[in-house]
């Protein structure tokens, strides 16, 4: 008797439990989607993983461009200073790369977030592709520059840039040569538009790294700077937990591609 009458009221605990537990989640998922869809001021961050399903190497995964190429050789001014051809060369291979690559649906989630959400998206990259461009995005900022514009030493000129640059290539501002360099912000330079980045992390409600290993600051110390601040929710989107992932609120790991379609539909919902 007493075995039944407590497998009786157990079956039923457990029933009731695991219902239980399942409204839980439900609520739970639901007030996550009311938060995502509540958020105005939005920040995305993001890195080589976003181009990564595109056919862009990425930095430091296995393979990555700095397994083949030291960062010393071709990502400093003392490396340009040194060895110009060489450098040049470089982001000749990979400009050229742009044409070969399209954007996925990664980036096409963003540009349909800008276009159709009723607050503020701004994307804040390291990449140097101009996938999110093409993906539909206008609010961009490349913190490290961008592959198809180079600037002239001389006047300071910047010009979209498509073709192959070299030392003997004129500036078409100044006639000077050699003078022309890749627009790109090399290692030991100051990252681009670092003010009006520090005033986004200030006023964002919402911030989204996607893609990042978190290894190169100032990007790295974004999310920090945006908690601190107290008043974001945080995400993290990566393949894997990158070295920065503890101080997200939230992260959701795997490819960007599939994960950020759904992440958009969740803020726009
Ligand atoms: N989806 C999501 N994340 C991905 C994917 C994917 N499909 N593929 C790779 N990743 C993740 C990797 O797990 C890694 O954590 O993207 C991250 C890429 O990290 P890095 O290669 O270090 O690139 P990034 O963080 O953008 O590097 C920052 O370093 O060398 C400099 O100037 C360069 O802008 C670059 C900066």
């Amino acid at each position: 008797m007493q075995t039944k009458s407590t497998e009786t009221t157990h079956i039923p605990l457990v029933i009731t439990h695991q219902r239980s537990r399942l409204a839980l989640a439900e609520y739970r998922l639901c007030q996550k989607e009311r938060r995502l869809a509540r958020y105005k001021n939005i920040v995305v961050l993001t890195g080589a993983g976003i181009s990564a399903e595109s056919g862009v190497s990425t930095f430091r995964d296995a393979g990555g461009l700095w397994e083949k190429h030291r960062i010393e050789d071709v990502a400093t001014p003392e490396a340009f200073a040194r060895n110009p051809d060489l450098v040049q060369d470089f982001y000749n291979q990979r400009r050229a790369q742009l044409f070969s690559v399209e954007p996925h649906s990664a980036h096409t989630a963003l540009g349909k977030l800008e276009e159709l959400h009723d607050g503020n998206v701004t994307i804040v990259t390291q990449n140097v592709d101009n996938l999110h461009e093409r993906g539909g995005s206008k609010n961009i900022i490349h913190m490290h520059g961008e592959l198809a514009k180079v600037r002239c030493t001389q006047c300071s000129s910047v010009f979209e840039w498509l073709d192959d640059c070299t030392q003997e290539t004129v500036c078409p501002t100044c006639g000077s040569a050699p003078a022309l360099r890749p627009h790109i912000v090399w290692f030991g330079e100051m990252p681009f538009d670092m003010d009006r980045i520090e005033n986004l992390l200030y006023e964002c409600d919402l911030f989204v790294s996607v893609g990042t290993s978190g290894n190169v600051y100032p990007a790295a110390g974004f999310v920090s700077a945006v908690r601190s601040y107290g008043k974001a929710h945080t995400i993290e989107v990566n393949l894997e937990p990158s070295e920065g992932a503890t101080y997200f609120a939230e992260t959701r790991h795997g490819l960007a591609g599939e994960l950020l379609p759904g992440l958009v539909n969740e803020i726009l919902d």
